[in-house]
């Protein structure tokens, strides 16, 4: 198909298959992801089965009541694909065959029928940018200059300045060919040619594979890379100085959305799935063209309010900033507005960020006050929640003394850059500290015995040292733990047309100790107030008059905010 045809096809569907659920009165005409939260797993650090170390499909099965008792609609699991595990399963080497270490098919099956009883959907990560560099696909392509596969990927004689996004070159030299490849992430990880139509159509073929499984939906990883323009227009740029990052000349260029609205009319149309795009770096102005009636997604995770301590979506860790509150709740007020007729999809935490208690509220927070309110926040946003796992628990950072000790590819390449930069040991340590993806991917934490219920072998990763008091079996005992909170959120917005799509206001956006914002349908409203400080904070004027606490992370009701206070008001 040329691509005319295919952008013809696209405005054509795109025009009538969506529903905008904004100008639909009240929740129940909404589809069953908008609905319910989406739980995430990280396979590899759930739960053990086998004494490997590392976490199984047998295990997810398992535990599939815990999930349920969050009342979610689908589990997001992260890659669990063939891989050397380069970059943790995000380095694919075969799209349609489980990992022996996750499991088997059969496993997978099992899997989604046991989901599927518990009426939670199972919901794959297709990671397109790039394979495995021992991806059969890849093989191919480097072993020679003219074999059918000599342009699946991104080769050239010169190579550019351009840094990948996890350290070092973008490019890397092959001798086979005598040409560069380029890499946006790992060496291990060389990108797709997207402009190759075979290409894509492998990558169809692979996520309808699984849609013949029964997947409910998918997560497109690292999306806004596809497309690379300048290197074959303009030949071989290199970036402007000060800004070497791959992120900065590729990401999200002229041209892509053409490339997605096939992909959504080859894989997802006719499809009861939901799809979220990760998409780092679109703006929230541009986020109509990407969800929505005009969009190709149904959701989309833009990086504004988590990125707010970066100057730009590349994220040296080196280089952050403190956050500035009023910064994060315009972050998350514009992504608000700009998915205003469309949806949104609301997260503080993943496989790729520190834990939010130590990300968003200051040192010397209560860390269960905190994480009970990022999850007020969470359940009271516009939007699907997300939950990644152990944040429910109120899982904090962890903290390794030696980059050795880091498994996250990133951390290194984030480490050798700071001391590039010239930063000491101890001062590189600190942002990998802060910043590692390790924070969140310690190992779930089960119950009190040794490997915390992980694992009977040897965890991959440390388990976290708050194992003993943080943990699902202690928490199931307590009412007042983070994980009975996440429950009644959870069942509270789950059963309110107001929570689920009430419009959202935002009051006193300036503040830079409070959050507020209102929910409000049909004359009803909701307001959650949150004390992002150490300290007591007075609330504005009359704001609770007429109103009726509901829930909060305090047992009673002041006129003022107590150190993290966090409430949900009801008028
Ligand atoms: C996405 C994933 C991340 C991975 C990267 C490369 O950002 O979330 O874990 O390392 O893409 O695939």
């Amino acid at each position: 198909m040329n691509r005319r045809t295919f952008i013809k096809g696209a405005i054509a569907l795109t025009a009538t298959a969506y529903i905008s659920p904004t100008i639909v009165f009240g929740a129940e005409n909404f589809k069953w992801w908008q609905k319910k939260p989406v739980y995430q797993i990280y396979p590899k650090s759930f739960l053990d089965t086998m004494g490997k170390g590392t976490g199984d499909l047998r295990g997810i099965t398992q535990k599939l009541d815990y999930i349920k008792s969050l009342g979610v609609s689908a589990i997001w699991l992260t890659p669990i694909y063939v891989s050397p595990m380069v970059d943790n399963g995000y380095d694919i080497a075969d799209y349609t065959a489980i990992d022996p270490r996750f499991g088997n098919m059969e496993d997978f099956d099992n899997l989604i029928a046991e989901a599927k009883a518990r009426d939670i959907k199972i919901v794959m990560d297709l990671v397109f940018n790039h394979t495995s560099d021992k991806h059969p696909w890849f093989l191919e392509s480097k072993s020679s200059r003219d074999n059918p596969k000599a342009d699946w990927y991104i080769w050239r004689d010169e190579k550019t300045n351009w840094r990948g996004i996890f350290g070092g070159s973008a490019w890397q030299w092959c001798e086979e060919r005598q040409q560069y490849y380029l890499h946006t992430f790992a060496t291990q990880q060389p990108d797709l040619n997207w402009e190759n139509p075979d290409v894509r159509r492998a990558l169809y073929d692979a996520a309808n594979f699984w849609l013949d499984k029964g997947v409910g939906g998918f997560r497109i990883d690292a999306i806004v890379y596809i497309k690379k323009p300048k290197i074959f227009a303009d030949g071989t740029p290199d970036a402007p100085d000060g800004s070497c990052a791959v992120h900065n000349m590729t990401a999200n260029t002229d041209g892509i959305l053409d490339f997605l609205h096939e992909l959504k009319r080859e894989v997802f149309d006719g499809h009861d799935i939901f799809t979220v795009g990760e998409a780092n770096s679109v703006k929230p102005e541009d986020l109509p063209l990407w969800v929505g009636e005009r969009g190709v997604f149904d959701m989309l995770f833009e990086f504004s309010h988590v990125n707010v301590m970066f100057n730009n979506g590349d994220e040296v860790w080196h280089r952050s900033h403190p956050i500035k509150l009023s910064e994060f709740k315009k972050a998350l007020s514009d992504s608000q507005a700009a998915t205003k007729n469309s949806w949104y999809p609301i997260y503080f935490e993943n496989h790729d960020k520190p834990r939010s208690v130590n990300n968003f509220f200051p040192h010397g927070s209560d860390k269960i006050l905190a994480a009970k309110a990022l999850a007020i926040i969470l359940f009271t946003l516009r939007g699907t929640p997300f939950i990644y796992q152990g944040e429910e628990l109120g899982f904090t950072n962890t903290q390794f003394d030696s980059i050795d000790d880091y498994d996250d590819i990133s951390s290194h390449g984030a480490y050798d850059l700071a001391r590039a930069d010239g930063l000491s040991d101890k001062e590189a340590m600190r942002f990998v500290q802060k910043f590692s993806r390790d924070n969140a991917r310690t190992p779930m934490q089960w119950d009190s015995s040794k490997n915390a219920g992980f694992t009977t072998g040897k965890a991959w990763l440390p388990v976290h040292d708050d194992f003993k008091t943080c943990n699902v079996e202690v928490e199931e005992k307590n009412p007042n733990s983070v994980l009975n909170f996440y429950r009644k959120l959870s069942a509270l917005r789950n059963s309110s047309d107001v929570l689920i799509s009430g419009r959202y206001e935002e009051l006193y956006p300036k503040n830079e100790e409070l959050y507020i914002f209102t929910r409000s349908l049909g004359g009803k409203k909701f307001m959650t107030v949150v004390n992002f400080t150490t300290h007591k904070v007075n609330l504005p004027d009359k704001i609770l008059n007429g109103a009726k606490k509901i829930l909060g992370n305090y047992a009673d009701a002041k006129n003022y905010l107590r150190a993290t206070e966090a409430a949900i008001y009801e008028f």
